[in-house]
């Protein structure tokens, strides 16, 4: 047994980190963050959740090769399930991440070239349709249709002037 097994296996050890914590300089602590930082954080997050929205109804054309979008099957990011993810997916035979199924999206039912999956525009796609599920309980690896809804009006809130073949312009 190595000497980090034996320290892992001591139990004052959390008491031990919790020490540490309390210890460290004031300057190694983040939060509380001031009110205009929290805003900037959130403005950064709401972009990019408007982006996914924009892409959801067919922003990018190289996403499918029929002219779908996501939101042609999962309007409203229905049946997407993100708070279900990671489970195993049969279809693939494996446990996948929510990006994985997003990407097996793109590339069968709409033939279209699957998303780099640590892109800013597949984080997007996840800002969004986690978005519409905010406050859905996690449960991972249930396997399910449709557990919790999305809330579409969270969407409202988001007011995008789309691009895509899914808005009216
Ligand atoms: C032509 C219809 C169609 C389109 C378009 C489509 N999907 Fe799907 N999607 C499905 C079907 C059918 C399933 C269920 C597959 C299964 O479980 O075997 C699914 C499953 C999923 C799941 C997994 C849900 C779960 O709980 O297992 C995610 C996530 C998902 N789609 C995201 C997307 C995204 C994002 C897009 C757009 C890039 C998209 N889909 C486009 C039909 C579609």
């Amino acid at each position: 047994m190595n000497i980090l097994h034996k320290i892992l296996r001591c139990a004052a050890v959390p008491l031990t980190a919790l020490a540490v914590i309390a210890t460290a300089p004031a300057a190694m602590a983040r939060e509380p963050f001031t009110k205009e930082e929290l805003k900037a954080m959130s403005d950064k997050l709401t972009e990019s959740a408007k982006r996914g929205y924009d892409m959801w109804y067919g922003a990018r054309a190289d996403m499918a090769n029929n002219g779908l979008a996501c939101a042609n099957c999962h309007p409203d990011t229905a049946a997407t399930n993100p708070h279900t993810f990671p489970k195993f997916m049969p279809q693939t035979n494996k446990v996948m991440a929510y990006r994985d199924m997003v990407n097996w999206c793109i590339e069968n039912p709409q033939g279209g070239k699957a998303l780099d999956v640590n892109s800013a525009d597949m984080i997007a796609l996840e800002a969004y349709s986690f978005y519409l599920h905010n406050g859905v309980p996690i449960e991972t690896g249930l396997q399910t249709r449709q557990t919790s809804p999305p809330t579409p009006k969270n969407a409202r809130g988001l007011n995008v002037k789309g691009t895509g073949i899914g808005f009216d312009k």
